[in-house]
């Protein structure tokens, strides 16, 4: 098992599969984009395939699929049904903006993914078009509804919420997490971005939201078993039998949920990192590419995990940002 010196089993694997993106959200990338990695910088599906295999042999029993936006990526239904394969994996899932899930959506359930997050900071046009500096709401909205006509799909809305922009939709995101029985995350903003306008004052605490949400809607917890970084409500009315309707709130900011982190990430150059904010990495690809054994690759991934830090350190004056952009890391 890959296990840290503070006794945290890394349980699930983000992969970015590309760093590129048709968006670009102003919390995330410059206007013109960012220095785009070239085709052979990537890692290849096979190598994406062989690491994955290594660390679900490791435990690992989830893993994500991220970008930049990873529905870009040419043929991504091939690694999802290669990824689907690996026994042991427990849960497959793919985090995306949206945009190319009416022409995709079909083709990744076919291939056997059934858990999209899917972005959605505003749910007012000319807000979403100031957020993403692209007019697209009504194309992830019809990406939302070709996932809504499946019944086995599972469907979570992240909302990434920032002082003066978006703290007023709260409600009218809980009210579409009912009406839908879609899950809907609050996260805490973050600093990760090249140039956003980061500052504690534009956190939003989400025991901020829950509050305003609760004055309105009566919200039960759910229980949880294991580490999931979302503090999980649901509607108090919701009598359907599989009460899908449920709000999160990813509070990274203002309730650190470091100790109990399961997580690690792996970049579309081949980097582990095991922090969102991470100063150093491991380079798993530059192993592979000189031909590393499975045994040595092991003991990289090894080493990297030990070596995880205790937790970011957003709340302390020596905090650093990470080098990388959340699209080059792998959201
Ligand atoms: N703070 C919080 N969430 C962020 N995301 C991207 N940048 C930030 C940030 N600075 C979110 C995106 C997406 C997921 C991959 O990460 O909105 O939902
Ligand atoms: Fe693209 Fe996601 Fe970054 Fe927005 S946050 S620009 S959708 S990678």
């Amino acid at each position: 098992m890959l296990v840290d010196r503070f006794g945290r089993i890394a349980r699930k694997l983000r992969i970015s599969v590309t760093d590129r993106c048709n968006f670009r959200c102003t919390y995330c990338m410059p206007e013109e984009g960012l220095n785009w990695l070239g085709r052979d910088q990537l890692l290849a599906y096979e190598e994406i395939y062989r690491l994955a295999r290594l660390f679900v042999s490791q435990g690992i029993h989830t893993i994500r699929l991220t970008g930049g936006e990873p529905l870009l990526r040419r043929d991504l239904p091939v690694l999802v049904e290669q990824l689907m394969g690996l026994e042991g994996l427990r849960q497959l899932a793919v985090t995306t903006n949206g945009t190319r899930l009416p022409e995709l959506g079909p083709e990744l359930i076919a291939a056997g993914l059934t858990s999209f997050n899917v972005s959605l900071d505003s749910l007012d046009p000319q807000r979403f078009e100031k957020a993403v500096r692209r007019k697209a709401l009504a194309k992830v909205m019809a990406g939302l509804d070709v996932l809504a006509s499946y019944e086995q799909v599972k469907v979570k809305l992240n909302v990434v919420v920032m002082r003066g922009f978006n703290e007023d939709e709260a409600l009218s995101f809980a009210k579409l997490a009912r009406e839908r029985a879609w899950s809907v995350r609050f996260i805490e903003f973050m600093p990760l971005g090249s140039e956003d306008e980061w500052g504690h004052s534009r956190v939003v605490p989400g025991a901020e939201l829950l509050k305003q949400i609760q004055q309105v809607y009566p919200l039960v917890q759910v229980e949880t078993a294991g580490a999931s970084p979302a503090a999980r409500w649901r509607f108090a009315d919701d009598t359907s039998a599989q009460q899908k309707a449920e709000l999160g709130f990813i509070n990274s900011v203002s309730e650190p949920f470091c100790h109990s982190c399961d997580r690690i990430r792996l970049t579309s150059d081949g980097q582990l990192r095991t922090c969102l904010f991470s100063l150093t990495e491991t380079d798993l690809r530059g192993a592979l590419r000189s031909g590393a054994s499975d045994e040595q690759l092991l003991h990289l991934m090894q080493v990297a995990i030990q070596a995880k830090e205790a937790g970011h350190l957003i709340n302390q004056p020596q905090f650093e940002r990470p080098l990388r952009t959340m699209s080059s890391i792998g959201g």
